[in-house]
């Protein structure tokens, strides 16, 4: 076996090193460096590797010299490939950059929220009202036990009051418990101990009622309340303003109709029902405010009277919107929610 010169492998071992980085400094993407790295470095058929076989050829006494420049090449080469792969790494991701910002391409939608379909059906009903005259108002919705049950002559006997109907909230220190109110007549009330008639206002916030949710209740809803309170109003008003909001709801002719029932606070009541799609639909209730609420807030009956009204806004936007299950305004899936627009609104 003939002898391999030193300075013959020595010379392999540098040119390997000067192609290796020209090799390398060409690279200019993962592709490109991964060749070089299978042409130089591979560990099968790399050129190092072919050169590494050539040790074994030189003379005895060559050898440990031979040995050193090896390895000395070979760290050198791994060190130029180390180098050129943080530059095609920095080089990919500035290019990266650059190619993000593509002008001819469609700018992405911006994606609208939208408003929820109950806020919504609040914020129209309020705005027709404020066509109608009616100022909107708002009162708390945990209540003192005055504004929601006595002041409307609704007295402790009477079943309404009953715990397992309300939400009573025991206070420390207090004689009587609050409770999340059971209606939005509560801000009847208030408004009328505030101020002297004449009076229109609109309230419209959430109720409570411990009841059983299914596809027409739920133990959180929704009111709009109404209260009218000037000389010579009677029934007929009442009738017309739940005409007017009703067609300008629903749209078109909508026909309303009264049918006799009870309320504490009012008198005559009745429960307002509205034409849809030539449907009934009960709404709530209504009536001319009892004279014992005039006297309760310190006015006149003798003077003064008017008329209330409260409908369900649940109701009225499940018609609105052709919602069969309430509970749907509630379970928060965004696909349910976000079919319902009302235009031409805020
Ligand atoms: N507060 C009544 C209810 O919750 C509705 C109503 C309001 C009736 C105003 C008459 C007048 O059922």
């Amino acid at each position: 076996m003939t002898n391999l010169n030193l300075d013959a492998f020595v010379a392999d071992l540098e040119r390997l090193r000067s192609e290796a980085e020209t090799a390398l400094a060409d690279a200019i993407d993962i592709e490109g460096l991964e060749a070089a790295r299978v042409v130089f470095l591979g560990a099968k058929n790399g050129r190092l590797k072919a050169v590494q076989k050539g040790l074994g050829k030189l003379g005895r006494d060559d050898k440990p010299v031979g040995g050193q420049q090896f390895n000395a090449v070979k760290k050198s080469v791994e060190a130029l490939f180390l180098q050129a792969s943080q530059r095609v790494a920095s080089q990919s991701k500035n290019s990266k950059g650059v190619e993000q910002v593509d002008v001819t391409l469609p700018g992405s939608p911006i994606r609208f929220g939208r408003v929820h379909p109950i806020t919504q059906t609040i914020r129209r009903v309020s705005s027709i009202m404020a066509n109608l005259g009616f100022e909107a108002v708002d009162g708390p919705e945990v209540e003192d036990q005055w504004h929601n049950f006595e002041a409307l002559a609704i007295p402790n006997e009477h079943p309404a009051r009953d715990p397992l109907d309300n939400f009573y909230i025991a206070v420390a220190n207090a004689d009587r418990p609050l409770l999340l109110r059971s209606q939005t007549s509560t801000v009847q009330i208030r408004v009328m101990e505030e101020r002297k008639p004449p009076l229109r206002i609109v309230s419209l916030g959430r109720v409570y009622r411990p009841d059983t949710a299914d596809a027409t209740h739920y133990p959180m809803f929704h009111q709009v309340e109404g209260l009218l309170i000037e000389p010579g109003t009677t029934m007929a008003h009442l009738k017309s303003v739940l005409r007017s909001f009703a067609s300008s709801f629903l749209g078109g002719d909508v026909r309303v109709r009264f049918r006799p029932s009870f309320f504490p606070f009012t008198e005559p009541s009745v429960e307002v029902d509205m034409e849809w799609n030539g449907r009934w639909i009960e709404m709530g209730g209504a009536g001319m405010v009892d004279p014992s609420v005039l006297q309760s807030v310190g006015y006149d009956p003798d003077e003064v009277c008017g008329f209330a009204f409260g409908l369900g806004v649940e109701r009225i936007a499940a018609r609105r919107f052709g919602v069969a299950d309430i509970r749907d305004f509630y379970r928060n899936d965004i696909r349910f929610l976000e079919q319902f627009h009302d235009r031409g609104q805020a």
